[in-house]
């Protein structure tokens, strides 16, 4: 990563969006040294693409079906990140796996959140897995991204107990921690 004075950095979502408000914000208030210049979305009509046109951010909105295949629009996505310079991708509930041609021309620069301590509960509802589980100890894994499903190496971690099974309350607790380990995570990554 370069290492001029304000990052350009793309957010990749597919659902409600609270990660990404979460980084815009950071962002805004200069927590970040970063711009999000971009959010890539697969699913117009997510809240998340309606909160990136409140918040001012560009985007790039896709359906996969209108494209042949995952290298179409991955290229295509590539290249309207590569206009703005972006230089770091996060992943925030982006509910596609990343293909050949994103992590070609990413290496080493696409990042995840997961709301699990993987390598346990990969996958899609991993909140659901746990507590169907029983587990006593929740948390949360900042990871890279490759061709593996939350299989990359990890870079940040943050565990909390609780006793309960309220996954509604359980998924807020998961979200609170995200953001910040998201934000800081991106902070020490753009360092
Ligand atoms: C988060 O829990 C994240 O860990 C997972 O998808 C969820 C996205 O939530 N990958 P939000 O859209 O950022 O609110």
């Amino acid at each position: 990563m370069t290492a001029c004075s304000r990052h350009k950095i793309a957010v990749f979502a597919s659902g409600q969006g609270s990660n990404f408000e979460a980084i815009v914000r950071a962002s805004l208030a200069g927590e970040v040294n970063a711009d999000v210049a971009l959010l890539v979305s697969d699913n117009p009509s997510a809240r998340v693409c309606q909160i990136a046109r409140e918040m001012g951010v560009e985007t790039f909105v896709f359906a996969a079906k209108d494209y042949a295949s995952k290298e179409e629009y991955e290229r295509l996505i590539v290249e309207h990140c590569r206009q703005r310079e972006v230089e770091l991708i996060c992943l925030a509930g982006y509910m596609r796996i990343v293909g050949r041609v994103l992590l070609e021309a990413y290496r080493g620069a696409i990042v995840n959140i997961h709301p699990s301590l993987l390598p346990a509960f990969a996958g899609a509802k991993a909140i659901e897995q746990a507590v169907n589980y029983g587990v006593k100890v929740y948390g949360v894994t900042v990871h890279y991204v490759n061709q593996t499903l939350d299989g990359g190496e990890i870079i940040a971690q943050q565990a909390f107990g609780y006793e309960g099974s309220d996954i509604e309350e359980l998924t807020t607790m998961i979200h609170k921690v995200e953001h910040k380990l998201y934000i800081d995570t991106i902070k020490k990554l753009l360092k």
